[in-house]
């Protein structure tokens, strides 16, 4: 079956919806989205989304200076001046569209502090803030005749010149793509959707760690796909840990603690009630996520234990449950009452900061495509995200794409010769145990050798053990018949390549790269970036 759109989006969370509702003023969006249509790490997002709306205590100049400080030198400057300043109006839509946020009694936005902010600046709503904000944009979705989803689709490969039997050099400025082969789950079959142009909207890729607080969508899909196609991803060494997932052995992923915790008051704690985060940083438990992801690491390793405690026992119970009642009522469901107990805590991946590379209209280096939210590498978050940035980054660079896609569509020509999807000779191996063995090979070698302490032995292990389970799996995946699982495995392991090549390649510590090889700065300053 063959579909043809003007608009094709990959993913339904907050970049892929926010996108798509735009674009519809101007022409046919399809969305194709692997899980259902809400199922993405937007719908788990806690702690809210940071902006400025106080102009009395805050201000852009103070957002940006967070952001930059964060990002450890590695933010693209102009970047983080376009987020923090155009995030006001984008946050003022997704309001118009019907997203809540928490008001205080004086009908005043009730902001929260997260780690490495000045200020109060996080608008929230309660703490499924992204739960809200992905209902919002799909009660809009549904209302608009100009908007297809197509859920349960995975998008499996870009469909570019390579398909056409064209030869595309590496180097090549022009490779272009028209849409994408997407493995209809319930056919079991797979479809050619073509587009004047596509916005990767994948979200991340969590899963490369067998210890993650994404959903289990989060396979790094779209900057595999990118990858494979031969555009430039950059910066994908940095993959940030939360400091704080809820320590509950077995569960997979991980529950999160929200950083909103300790911007209410949690502190960090030692088993036997010791505070130890002034021994690591003046700011203590909301220092930037890389410096108290790397404190605890330090901890459990000291103590032999796994995980640490966050402390709020000492803030009023209905106060708790009014700011925390998703947080409160899971750590209940496991025993423990956080307004009389401290919560066992320990680290958990949790964000990708680089991605597929994009320029200051979110354009990646494949002409016709764009990329958006958690998958893309805009420079605004450097070498290590602001805490509650990232919903502001899709926000933003949704709309930037919007601008400049709606411009030059409609003279997007897509050629008639390209091939349908060709699956001769592959078999129906039904081994899927073999998949599921090789992720969890992955995830464990990703675990012991690249994790928030690195060194050269340890990526060099993990790289020749990346390379057997990649020449297995390629070869598993030339003979068999596509499945979704089959899929997710190759792009973990492409993704899990590209993180360990990119660590390799930074022989210094920055931000959430650190490798006791290399363990300050380099004078200069550079992108990692990958094609
Ligand atoms: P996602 O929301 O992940 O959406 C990706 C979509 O792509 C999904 O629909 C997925 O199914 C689809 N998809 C993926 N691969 C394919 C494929 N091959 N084919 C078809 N569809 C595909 N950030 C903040 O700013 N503030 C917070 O408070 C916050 N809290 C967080 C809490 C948790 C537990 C997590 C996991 C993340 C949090 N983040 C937070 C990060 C933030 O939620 C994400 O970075 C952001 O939501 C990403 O949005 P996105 O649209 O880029 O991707
Ligand atoms: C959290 O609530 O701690 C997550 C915020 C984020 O990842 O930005």
């Amino acid at each position: 079956m063959t579909r043809s759109v003007d608009f094709l989006v990959i993913g339904s969370g907050i970049a892929g919806l926010s996108f798509a509702l735009k674009a519809a003023k101007h022409g046919k969006v399809l969305i194709v989205t692997k899980s259902n249509e809400d199922e993405s790490n937007t719908k788990y997002a806690q702690g809210g989304v940071a902006v400025v709306v106080d102009k009395k205590e805050d201000s852009f100049e103070k957002h940006i200076e967070d952001t930059l400080i964060a990002g450890d030198g590695l933010c693209d400057k102009e970047v983080v001046e376009i987020v923090v300043k155009e995030g006001p109006e984008r946050i003022q839509e997704i309001i118009d569209y019907g997203t809540n946020f928490d008001k205080t009694n004086k009908g005043l936005f009730d902001l929260a502090k997260e780690g490495g902010h000045s200020e109060f600046r996080v608008l929230h709503y309660k703490d499924i803030t992204g739960f809200e904000i992905e209902r919002a944009l799909l009660e809009q979705i549904h209302q608009n005749p100009n908007i297809e989803i197509l859920t349960h689709y995975f998008a499996v490969d870009l469909i570019t010149q390579h398909h056409l039997g064209e030869f595309v050099d590496k180097s090549s400025s022009d490779i272009t793509t028209y849409g994408i082969y997407a493995f209809n789950t319930e056919t079991n079959s797979v479809e050619k959707i073509l587009s004047k142009v596509t916005v990767m909207a994948s979200g991340g890729a969590g899963h490369i760690y067998s210890i993650t607080t994404n959903p289990t969508i989060a396979t790094g899909d779209g900057v595999a796909m990118v990858y494979r196609a031969k555009g430039k991803v950059r910066n994908m060494e940095f993959i940030q840990f939360h400091p704080t997932a809820l320590y509950n052995p077995g569960e997979y992923p991980s529950f999160l603690i929200s950083e909103a915790v300790r911007g209410f008051g949690g502190v960090l704690k030692r088993r036997n009630g010791e505070e130890f985060m002034q021994e690591y940083d003046p700011r203590k438990s909301l220092a930037p996520r890389d410096i108290v992801a790397r404190a605890i690491d330090n901890e459990i390793k000291k103590s032999g234990e796994d995980f640490v405690y966050l402390d709020i026992r000492h803030r009023n119970k209905a106060d708790i449950l009014a700011h925390f009642p998703n947080i409160y009522a899971k750590c209940l469901d496991i025993g423990i009452d956080m307004t009389r107990d401290m919560i066992p805590v320990s680290p958990a991946c949790h964000y990708m900061c680089g991605g597929v590379m994009v320029d200051h209209d979110g354009r990646s280096s494949i002409r016709r495509l764009y990329a958006c939210g958690e998958c893309s590498s805009t420079g605004l978050h450097g070498a290590n995200r602001l805490a509650s940035n990232s919903l502001l980054e899709a926000l933003v660079f949704a709309h930037r794409i919007y601008e400049d896609a709606v411009k030059q569509f409609e003279s997007n020509v897509i050629p008639d010769n390209i091939p349908d999807w060709d699956e001769k000779g592959v078999q129906l191996l039904n081994e899927d145990i073999l998949v599921t063995h090789n992720i969890r090979e992955m995830q464990k070698l990703m675990n012991d050798y690249v994790g928030i302490v690195r060194s050269d032995f340890r990526l060099e292990r993990a790289m020749r053990r990346l390379g057997l389970l990649y020449e297995e799996t390629e070869d598993f995946y030339k003979k068999t018949k596509l499945s979704v699982k089959l899929c997710e495995l190759r792009n973990l392991i492409q993704v899990s390549y590209i993180v360990v090549k990119s660590a390799m390649l930074r022989k210094e510590s920055r931000g959430l790269h650190f490798t006791t090889d290399y363990p300050e700065h380099q004078g200069i300053v550079e992108d990692t970036v990958l094609r």
